[in-house]
């Protein structure tokens, strides 16, 4: 073997024979690797951490493990955040590293055999995530996997905190807590349970459960800013709308005298009706009244959390449970009762509920045919069915008048206009004025000013355009339907 040497010899990337200054790059190398493993010995283990803070017989004392949804891990820090605040110079965080190719791993393992306690886990930076803590963007720094050492002389919780984390395949988060007095280490669990409830981040808030690849126990809840709409942008006929508000936000309202009396409060509430008629209007119109409330929103994709959702909902009442298109979810197959449809599973968890919680289930669909049976056979579940019907001539007028907006609307012919589009949905007409500010801004080519005057063949013009056989497929998506239907259902 010889070593090729010389000012020319800078070895080229492909070149692996052995150069002079490899070696000294190698004795480098070794020197290192020898000081390191020299120093790692002196540094602190978990192990050595943990034996100082609680002394030798923290290997007798027993381990009480707390687990939450992925979920509850910002109200997990909110209470975290108060216990530390408690124990001020006394409380330490130390970060953990080199966890990830362990998987799963306890305070019973930090303190395990010294192969573990070398090259396991071990002390490093504390490493944190910020989560949504409400809507419009507020976050909370949280903790992703930490041991904490809190309290000082006869007082001494160590708590391992671990966050849920996709990377290592766990969706939940787990604390361990090992006190010198075992039943500290109990009460340390109670009290942050009732902390975390205390601070819920989510109570009061308009909620839905993202999608998450790990199932029930692994959903997200993202915050939703609550709509803002008033009386006037909601336009059904007043008795339809009074019942509606009756059942949902009068409930609410009345929610202590009603209970005083021994009613009970939990009530299901199906809308229903053809497309474009307002049902998920009338949702969003509810949830802004009832400022305050809890509402949890689950959708055909998400449904399979229902049950997180209602323990959401009891937990955080008074609060309301929307399910939009319910019947989407009529034939489709549970997540874990295998054979259950979707619906049966709704509808178990609906009715596992105790009777005195002031939770809400507001449903709607366009299919009241297809969930009639399910619901029939199965009464007790939905108290009210409450039809929301294709605008009728006052309710279009109404319609016209709100979707006009700032519009110079021409109205001399508006009773022709009200007598065509008898049949139509709320959506249509929405569109209706649309259009007709569209051919308004066409025809008039020389504006005198930045105003919009809608004439009424404007109007008209819109209206021939939308109801013309070439717009079949436009009705369609407005939810207008050529071919008169038998009325929806027979509630
Ligand atoms: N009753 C109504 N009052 C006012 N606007 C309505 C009404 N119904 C529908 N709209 C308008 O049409 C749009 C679509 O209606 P939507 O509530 O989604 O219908 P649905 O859920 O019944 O299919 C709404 O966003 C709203 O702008
Ligand atoms: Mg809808």
């Amino acid at each position: 073997m010889s070593f090729s040497a010389g000012p020319a010899a800078a070895p080229s990337a492909d070149d692996h024979s052995p150069q002079l200054s490899d070696v000294g790059r190698y004795g480098r190398y070794v020197i290192q690797r020898f000081v390191s493993k020299a120093r790692t010995v002196d540094q602190p283990t978990f192990r050595s951490l943990l034996v100082e803070y609680l002394g030798h017989e923290v290997h007798d004392l027993p381990i009480t493990v707390e687990q939450w949804p992925a979920y509850e891990h910002v109200n997990v820090q909110g209470a975290l955040d108060v216990v530390l605040t408690e124990h001020g110079d006394h409380a330490r965080i130390i970060g953990v590293a080199g966890h990830r190719h362990h998987g799963p791993f306890g305070i019973a393992d930090l303190l395990g055999d010294d192969r573990f306690a070398m090259h396991g886990p071990r002390p490093g930076n504390v490493t944190r995530i910020s989560l949504p803590s409400g809507p419009g963007g507020d976050t909370r720094e949280c903790l992703r996997v930490a041991l904490l050492l809190l309290g000082d002389g006869d007082d001494r919780i160590a708590v391992l905190f671990r966050g849920p984390d996709p990377e290592s395949g766990s969706s939940e988060l787990t604390l361990e807590i090992v006190a010198q007095h075992p039943a500290q280490a109990e009460s340390f669990g109670r009290r942050l349970r009732e902390l975390a409830l205390k601070h819920n981040v989510y109570r009061g808030q308009v909620v839905s459960f993202g999608r998450s690849m790990f199932g029930e126990r692994g959903s997200l809840l993202r915050f939703r800013e609550r709509p803002t709409m008033s009386r006037e942008d909601l336009i059904l006929p007043t008795a339809t709308f009074d019942d509606l508000r009756r059942q949902v936000v009068g409930v609410a309202r009345n929610s202590a005298r009603l209970r005083a009396a021994g009613q009970h409060l939990k009530r299901g509430i199906l809308l229903y009706g053809p497309p474009g008629v307002g049902k998920t209007h009338s949702v969003r119109y509810l949830i802004s009244e009832l400022v305050g409330t809890t509402v949890v929103e689950l959708t055909g994709e998400t449904l399979h959390g229902i049950r997180e959702a209602c323990s959401v909902a009891r937990t955080l009442q008074p609060a309301m449970i929307v399910v939009e298109d319910v019947d989407l979810i009529a034939e489709e197959r549970s997540h874990y009762g295998g054979e259950t449809p979707l619906l049966f599973t709704l509808l178990n968890e609906m009715d596992g509920l105790d009777e005195d919680a002031d939770v809400i289930f507001l449903l709607t669909t366009n299919r009241a045919d297809l969930l009639e049976p399910a619901l029939a056979s199965r009464p007790g579940r939905v108290d009210q069915a409450v039809h929301i019907e294709l605008p009728n001539r006052d309710s279009r007028r109404r319609l016209i008048e709100l979707y006009r907006g700032n519009l110079d609307l021409e109205t001399s012919r508006l009773d022709t206009v009200l007598d065509r589009t008898e049949g139509v949905t709320a959506s249509f007409l929405k569109e209706l004025l649309r259009r007709s500010a569209v051919v308004a801004a066409d025809r008039d080519k020389q504006p005198e000013a930045n105003t919009l005057v809608v004439t009424a063949a404007d109007l008209d013009t819109a209206l021939d355009d939308l109801l013309d056989t070439r717009n079949q497929m436009t009705r369609a998506v407005l939810g207008y339907r050529d071919e008169p239907m038998d009325d929806e259902a027979s509630f």
